[in-house]
């Protein structure tokens, strides 16, 4: 039920439409994606010519960038319509990616055959996450690496869960339990990163000047105790 209700919000035109423009656009919005792919980018340091699985490619934010740094990719999603615009922004770039409309859950791909699988900003919305882990799992091969981020249970972010939640299902998970399912699915946590300690939607909501003033707190409450409440915990782990 949840799933279906996931599956209809990223067909909807006013989702899908404005999925880049909403969420990355405003000065907020730039430091929230800036930051995102500067994480991604700092797990995943492997060389060139990586055949890499975009697990809910979406609009393709981390398909593009994987793909400027020299790697193929296969961009899988459920949505066809976020899928057109992948493709619309990726040849756009003189890109030439691999767009297949599938479901995270029941990849269709055969065992260990990636070197690695990205998904950014997707694990959250499902309520069990478990098959998804084992999914991304089963497709990469041994030593290969795959990259995703939880929404933390505890931090400023579950206050505001249930309103999110009122326009698309977002689970709240501890670090602790990821880590527990991470071991149960036969992956091996090789790093974990923190960050933003306020909600996305608080930078892409503020005015310009406020986000200068926010990215120095960020920054600033990263060195303190307050790192471990940030709202995303980033996992790079190892097959
Ligand atoms: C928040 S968007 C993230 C897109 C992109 N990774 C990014 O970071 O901008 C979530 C994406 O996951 C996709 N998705 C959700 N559940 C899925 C499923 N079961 N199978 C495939 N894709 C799914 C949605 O269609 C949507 O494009």
């Amino acid at each position: 039920m949840k799933q279906e209700k996931v599956k209809n919000y990223y067909k909807k035109d006013r989702v899908v439409d404005k999925y880049d423009k909403k969420r990355f656009l405003s000065k907020g919005g730039k430091f929230v994606d800036s930051n995102e792919k500067e994480i991604v980018g700092s797990l995943f340091k492997e060389k060139k010519n990586q055949n890499i699985l975009d697990v809910g490619a979406g609009t393709g934010r981390f398909s593009i960038l994987l793909a400027k740094q020299g790697h193929n990719i296969t961009c899988l999603d459920q949505s066809k319509e976020m899928l057109e615009i992948l493709d619309k922004k990726s040849k756009q770039e003189g890109l030439n990616l691999s767009l297949i409309k599938g479901d995270a859950l029941k990849l269709p791909f055969q065992d260990n055959i990636f070197d690695a699988c990205v998904s950014i900003r997707v694990l959250w919305h499902f309520k069990n996450p478990e098959k998804l882990l084992e999914e991304m799992i089963r497709v990469t091969k041994k030593d290969g690496i795959i990259i995703f981020d939880l929404l933390n249970k505890k931090s400023l972010r579950r206050f505001f869960t249930p309103v999110a939640n009122r326009f698309v299902y977002t689970n709240l998970m501890t670090k602790e339990k990821m880590k527990n399912i991470i071991n149960t699915s036969g992956g091996n946590i090789a790093e974990e990163k923190e960050y933003f300690i306020l909600p996305y939607f608080i930078y892409r909501h503020s005015p310009k000047f406020l986000v200068n003033f926010l990215e120095k707190a960020e920054n600033k409450l990263h060195r303190t105790k307050f790192k471990k409440n940030s709202s995303v915990i980033y996992f790079k782990v190892k097959k």
